[in-house]
């Protein structure tokens, strides 16, 4: 039985649709820790004119691949291994990353080889579109987020809601600049960063 995430489920739809328009001009996606891979089959199958590249850990591939078996569409390429913390990340370049729900599960360094790995994958143009919840000047954005951080915390010190700030000195250090900001439902955010085109 292939592997359900009743989250994925309830945003996928919001997702695509800020995806479509972000992701307009991209054919190249490459998607960080794709988890059950619903959102890669939605957006794959929705999204016709992309290329998308699911990835996860090594250990975690098993639901992903068969789901793409299962379910993927000829644009959905199948999933590689890719840690963010191990450079190089084995992929050419790409002109989107998207990326849903990570940041909070992955400790801070990783969050940092994140945007290391980001800022040396993406060709200029790219656009970068990181789904999840964030907190803004030290404060979040709903109680419910609140006990969620708890929650990741005690079960995992390293792991959290991570300050939009500390993501943008990130993102500017990686060469990418803030162009949205779209508010999601049950509180999440989609955030985009852009590189534009090489002088
Ligand atoms: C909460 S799940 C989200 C999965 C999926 N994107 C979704 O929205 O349902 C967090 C994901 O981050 C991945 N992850 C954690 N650490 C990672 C790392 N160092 N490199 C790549 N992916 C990582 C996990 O394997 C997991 O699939």
């Amino acid at each position: 039985m292939l592997a359900v995430s009743e989250a994925c489920e309830r945003n996928k739809g919001p997702i695509l649709a800020v995806l479509g328009a972000e992701l307009a001009a991209s054919r190249s996606v490459l998607e960080i820790g794709s988890g059950t891979g619903q959102h890669a089959v939605h957006f794959a199958l929705h999204l016709p004119h992309l290329s998308w590249q699911p990835t996860e850990l090594g250990g975690e591939l098993g639901p992903l691949d068969e789901r793409i078996r299962l379910e993927g569409p000829p644009n959905l390429q199948p999933a590689i291994a890719l840690d963010v913390r191990r450079h190089p990340w084995p992929v050419g370049r790409v002109d989107a990353v998207f990326s849903a729900n990570t940041l909070h599960i992955m400790a801070w360094d990783a969050v940092e080889h994140f945007f290391r790995g980001v800022g040396a994958v993406l060709a200029a143009p790219g656009v970068l579109c990181v789904y999840g919840p964030f907190r803004y000047r030290g404060g979040y954005t709903s109680a419910s987020n609140a006990q969620f951080d708890r929650y990741l915390r005690q079960r995992d010190p390293l792991s959290g809601i991570r300050d939009f700030e500390a993501l943008e000195r990130l993102a500017s250090g990686a060469g990418l600049a803030l162009a949205a900001d779209h508010a999601m439902p049950a509180h999440n955010q989609t955030l985009v960063w852009r590189r534009g085109a090489e002088e």
